[in-house]
């Protein structure tokens, strides 16, 4: 993927508690030192990234819609890539699904802990066959990951 240039970031709910959640799945890093470490990264790679978090599934509908030109869109900004970890939502937000089908940008699903080797209910996501990839299990190094495979 080329000529990506500005990123969108979606995180959903509870990953505003990283540093403090589930330490042994989620790692020790604080949300706000996660985010920072996810920006240098981009940054380094002569991008920039927009990191948007939310517990709510409406805000991240419109974070979606709004990340690409349509007539959701009503500011002029745009963006080149979306990487989206939707959290619990992954597993059974159709709305989510419908909002990322409908979005034309190339989109990677991120998942800190490998969803496939923890709760049944886990095992499935509904939102990642609307994505360009999935990656899961490598902590904030499947957000490098999917970072690097969008800008090289
Ligand atoms: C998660 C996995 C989900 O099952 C869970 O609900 C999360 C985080 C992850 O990044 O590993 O909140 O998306």
């Amino acid at each position: 993927m080329s000529n990506v240039k500005k990123i969108l970031i979606i995180n959903g709910p509870n990953l505003n508690m990283l540093g403090s959640r589930e330490k042994e799945i989620y790692g020790e890093d604080t949300y706000s030192s996660f985010c920072e470490k996810l920006t240098e990264f981009v940054m380094e790679k002569g991008a920039q990234a927009v990191i948007f978090q939310s517990n709510c599934e409406g805000e991240i509908i419109n974070r979606i819609q709004t990340s690409y030109d349509n007539t959701a869109n009503t500011s002029s900004e745009v963006y080149d890539a979306i990487i989206i970890n939707p959290a619990a939502y992954t597993h059974y937000s159709y709305a989510i699904y419908d909002a990322l089908r409908a979005c034309p940008l190339p989109k990677i699903e991120v998942h800190l802990s490998n969803i496939y080797s923890r709760e049944e209910f886990r095992h499935k996501s509904v939102t990642a066959p609307a994505c360009t990839g999935q990656i899961s299990g490598l902590g904030i190094d499947g957000y490098f990951a999917a970072i690097s495979f969008l800008i090289k």
